[in-house]
């Protein structure tokens, strides 16, 4: 979830108040903060009303007192407690397994996502790209799904890339005959009063007519926003349909020079100047 750093710091009494902390107590207060927000997600209102407005989330976008952009993925900001999470080694030739444990972990919401779509019987394809849909947040977040999809092309089945690439425009409509609702966390994300750039309706428009619809659709179904700090699944469920479906180069993720190969590079090496 996002956190506002400043409204997190005022909770705690300001910046002086914070600096007494221990980094324990920094990294409790702050998980206490996110369940608190979790439980009452309208506690970051705008000053409108229970959910900002369009020009309140430009206005905190003007704001540039901050260390980094909103799309900044997340192996490049600082972690729940301020500091930035310790890199760990990766093997010569890395995996997807080995980017998952070294790179993407925790990664709750996708393996939470990949876990519904397997729980409801879903094809393999779909719980595939239910389990990538957003691990190239990692790397950043502005349009992930066109990232996302080409970061995985290379090595996954096509309607697995077509589904990770189209679930963020999906995400922005709704669809009744799939249970689909738009997410009540958007209208804090991009402002009640948020229309769909054209991109994203052109987009849309293209993809409900494709004979795919339903697999983008589907990642959007299994796209839990409720992050339930319960429920710990592992990556074992999925490690076979990954042995059938993902095709793991053999000099490693990043060595073998496909088109993608420079992201798993940027994301294995995250502190490369150049
Ligand atoms: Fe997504
Ligand atoms: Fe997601």
């Amino acid at each position: 979830m996002d956190i506002d750093r400043r409204a997190f710091i005022a909770s705690l009494g300001g910046a002086a108040a914070v600096a007494l902390m221990t980094h324990e107590a920094r990294a409790d207060a702050l998980e206490h903060y996110m369940e608190e927000a979790l439980d009452a997600p309208a506690q970051t209102p705008g000053q409108s009303g229970e959910y900002p407005t369009v020009a309140e989330i430009e206005a905190r976008a003007a704001n540039l007192d901050r260390p980094y952009r909103r799309g900044t993925g997340r192996l490049f900001r600082s972690d729940r407690d301020g500091k930035l999470s310790t890199l760990r080694p990766m093997p010569a030739k890395p995996t997807l397994l080995d980017f998952f444990e070294n790179r993407f972990a925790p990664a709750n919401h996708v393996l939470q996502s990949a876990n519904r779509a397997l729980k409801t019987g879903m094809e393999e394809e779909v719980i595939l790209a239910c389990l990538l849909h957003d691990v190239v947040q990692n790397l950043n977040t502005p349009d992930h799904g066109w990232w996302g999809g080409q970061l995985i092309e290379p090595y996954v089945p096509e309607k697995t890339a077509f589904a990770v690439r189209y679930h963020q425009a999906l995400r922005f409509f709704p669809d009744e005959e799939f249970g689909y609702e738009y997410p009540e966390s958007y209208f804090r994300t991009f402002g009640i009063d948020y229309e769909p750039e054209p991109y994203l309706v052109r987009t849309y428009e293209n993809v409900r007519k494709h004979k795919w619809y339903e697999y983008p659709r589907l990642v959007t179904v299994n796209d839990l926003y409720a992050f339930d700090r319960s429920q710990e699944v592992s990556i074992d469920p999925f490690v076979d349909i990954i042995g059938r479906h993902f095709k793991q180069p053999e000099e490693g993720l990043g060595w073998d020079d496909s088109p993608s190969s420079h992201m798993w590079r940027t994301l294995m090496m995250p502190e490369r100047p150049l």
